[in-house]
């Protein structure tokens, strides 16, 4: 890959540190709350404080004279807002645009914007805009029923038959709970509109489908929008599709002629920036006496709000992670007066794994069979939901060497029998599956006079290393070092990148980024061999080399020939670029015929102490096949990552709505019990590095959410051998052990 030919050690699997590490850490970065420009305006939303029901009416007299108080907004001065295309292939989760009339479907839903010169004085004054309401009776009640007959996923044999004739079976329910994404980068937009042409400057994980939504919003053509993104405190997939503020600061910014800034507070976090629905899961297994899986059945219902619908698709591994002849996942939903819900980290397998590992876990147990033997004897050869190979599959791998890393022989299987300093320990185990799928990438790579060479990409980085890992691959594949390589992403104006999220972008951006630095250096050798001021000239170009940044012929030392900034620099040539574009999997004529995903496996320690009624998840070991690993720092932060989120998804997370009104009550940062350092486990992260080569030429995967998916089932798991408690409603509550 690199044209290098000498020892220099790839970068390519090396665990440099964050290239942009140093902007962030002295302040220097500008994340999007950060922008200010002259006569800038700051809009703060008026919330809705019913659920559902009607506006009746605004009073908004006593606000417009307050102090610092320019316009306050409503559906009757916003202007022309307009709703996304379902076929327009640009992705929303709240269709209905913001203002847009009277009917309010969920708490804390936008009713009005008041835009003033400080954000103090725009606060104040939409707490003094008055807002009357017909109200009616939400309906936020977590017990679900499906609203419409389920869909089915996937379906193999005939599952009802063989659970009847089963030797050992288990029905049982798994619920997870309404989640809050809650990186520490609120929502923020700040929009320059200069009569024809609108920047906006977001907190996006998808700058092209922002800039695709926002281009269908306003009604504009696509040239007129331009979104920013440069700096993410990241997302887990709130940030993924466009909000309402967003649009609202781009009209406002229209009718105003000014700079409008609207940065959300945690509170409205909490309510009109999407959540993980809540799921409810049947699962019904059964297996023969000898523990081979006869049927698998996974019924899931979650709740959608009332004018949207986003799938949490449950059954995403259900259909190829074990090797079972009858099996059917079915999807229903149940609306509810809440906001949409949306994305969030591992969407759909996260909360479908905790019930199909914790289904795993009980049935070995009613067939007295070791836990990690049990997923043994049902690893499948071949996806078998859709008949084809899988790419590369190392589950077993992950069990096995997870297994003798952890100490796993030293369990006793009996519940309670493990004991510590006084406590009592638990060890569970649960595996872990996310997809693996490439996005449309384009790229530029470019030589430029000043010897950096600049790689140019419309993606973004959410925090997790994508500057990092670009820089990387391109001074691999230049050859360069890589303080020589330049990032530019978070640009939609930037050749069209891919979106960061379902752990995409690392492995869509490789056969891009590839291309575009071959062609960038065959367009080098070829101003070397024509350009009239070049020593090489007249040489042909395929006699000539790049080498670590000098242009040279193939028959000499690369310092015999002249470094290509002073190649540029005789040719009065400014930059030198090449172009390239990759396809998505979907296009790729081989995608149906294998199966890819990521594997791993959570073994996971917790601590009981009865006594004083004191749980911990106290120790962790996860192993990871996620393909070749690009950058092992960048790669094991963001397991460490999911590892802390699923400690959080097993023991803590959980947002409540008020009956009475509808509102998410627990919406702040101090009610909304996430990990903290004092609850966080010993971690271990090892990574099996076997490169998937269906995917890109690096063999890379991608990683982020496969940390997260199976993790809550393994402390379940412990926490049953710990306490002999089986907990099947997340999260784990005390006084569900006492
Ligand atoms: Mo992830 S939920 O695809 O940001």
């Amino acid at each position: 890959m690199t044209t290098d030919t000498s020892t220099r050690t790839p970068l390519i699997g090396a665990a440099t540190s964050r290239v942009e590490g140093p902007l962030k850490v002295s302040g220097v970065a500008q994340y999007t709350s950060d922008h200010h420009f002259d006569g800038m305006l700051v809009g703060v939303p008026v919330t809705a404080t019913i659920a559902t029901g009607r506006v009746r009416q605004i009073d908004s007299s006593v606000a417009q004279a307050m102090p610092g108080v320019h316009t306050i907004f409503t559906t009757e001065n916003i202007g022309a807002l307009y709703r996304v295309s379902p076929a327009s292939g640009a992705s929303i989760d709240e269709y209905r645009p913001p203002l847009s009339d009277d009917k309010v479907t969920y708490y804390g839903q936008y009713v009005a914007l008041v835009v003033a010169d400080t954000f103090e004085n725009a606060t104040a004054a939409a707490r003094a805009v008055k807002v009357s309401y017909d109200e009616a009776q939400p309906d936020v009640s977590l017990e679900l029923t499906p609203d419409d007959e389920p869909s089915v996923d996937t379906e193999r044999g005939d599952p009802e038959a063989a659970f009847a004739k089963g030797d050992v079976t288990l029905d049982a329910v798994y619920t997870t709970p309404p989640e809050t994404h809650n990186p520490i980068e609120l929502h923020a937009s700040v929009a320059v509109f200069d009569g024809t042409r609108y920047t906006l400057y977001e907190t996006s994980q998808a700058i092209m489908n922002h800039q695709a939504v926002m281009v269908q919003m306003l009604g504009v053509k696509p040239e007129n929008v331009r979104v920013v993104t440069e700096y993410l405190g990241s997302g887990f997939g709130g940030k993924l599709w466009p909000w309402t503020h967003s649009v609202l600061a781009a009209a406002a910014a229209r009718q105003l002629r000014r700079p409008v800034k609207i940065e959300i507070t945690r509170k409205m976090m909490f309510q009109t920036v999407g959540h993980r629905t809540n799921t409810q899961q049947r699962m019904r297994l059964s297996a023969t006496k000898d523990g081979k899986l006869t049927s698998l059945q996974q019924d899931y219902v979650f709740h959608v709000s009332r004018l949207d619908k986003s799938k949490e698709n449950c059954g995403e591994a259900t259909g190829y992670f074990y090797s079972v002849p009858n099996l059917r996942a079915t999807a229903a939903f149940a609306r509810r007066d809440i906001a949409p819900n949306t994305s969030m980290r591992g969407p759909g397998a996260v909360p479908g794994l905790y019930a199909l590992e914790s289904a795993m876990d009980e049935l070995a147990i009613k067939l007295n069979l070791d836990p990690v033997q049990f997923r043994l004897m049902n690893e499948p050869e071949i996806d078998e939901s859709l008949g084809v190979p899988f790419s590369t599959r190392h589950y077993t791998d992950c069990l096995n060497h997870g297994a003798k890393t952890f100490g796993w022989h030293e369990r006793t299987p009996e519940v309670g029998s493990m004991r510590r300093d006084g406590m009592i320990v638990g060890w569970g185990v649960a595996g872990a599956s996310w997809m693996a799928k490439r996005l449309a990438a384009e790229s530029t790579v470019s030589f430029l006079g000043d010897g950096r060479v600049r790689i140019a990409c419309g993606t973004q980085d959410i925090g997790t290393g994508t500057y990092t890992v670009l820089a990387q691959m391109v001074a691999d594949m230049t050859g360069m070092d890589i303080a020589a390589i330049h990032v530019q992403i978070g640009d939609s104006a930037l050749p069209a990148g891919p979106m960061s999220g379902g752990s995409m972008a690392t492995g869509s951006l490789v056969p891009s980024v590839s291309k575009s630095a071959k062609a960038a250096i065959d367009n080098l050798l070829g101003l070397a061999s024509k350009g009239e001021h070049s020593p090489l000239s007249g040489v042909e170009k395929d006699e000539l080399a790049f080498t670590g940044g000098w242009v040279h012929r193939k028959d000499q030392p690369a310092d015999q020939g002249l470094r290509f900034e002073d190649l540029l620099a005789k040719e009065s040539v400014a930059f030198v670029s090449g172009d390239g574009s990759s396809e998505p999997s979907s296009k790729d004529e081989d995608d149906d015929k294998r199966s890819i995903h990521s594997y791993g496996a959570h073994f996971v320690e917790v601590t009981w102490q009865p006594e004083i009624a004191r749980l911990r998840v106290n120790r962790v070991l996860t192993v990871i096949d996620a393909g070749k690993i690009i950058n092992p720092r960048t790669g094991r932060n963001q397991i460490e990552g999911a590892v802390i989120m699923g400690v959080g998804m097993a023991l803590f997370e959980q947002t409540h709505y008020d009956r009475r009104n509808g509102a998410p009550i627990n919406s702040n940062l101090a009610d909304y019990v996430m990990t903290t350092h004092a609850d966080a486990p010993t971690i271990d992260v090892e990574f099996l590095d076997f490169p998937d080569l269906a995917l890109n030429e690096i063999g890379a995967r991608g990683i982020g959410e496969i940390g997260l998916a199976g993790f809550a089932a393994a402390v379940t798991a412990a926490v049953y051998h710990a306490t002999g408690v089986r907990v099947r409603d997340l999260p784990v509550k005390i006084e569900d052990l006492l």
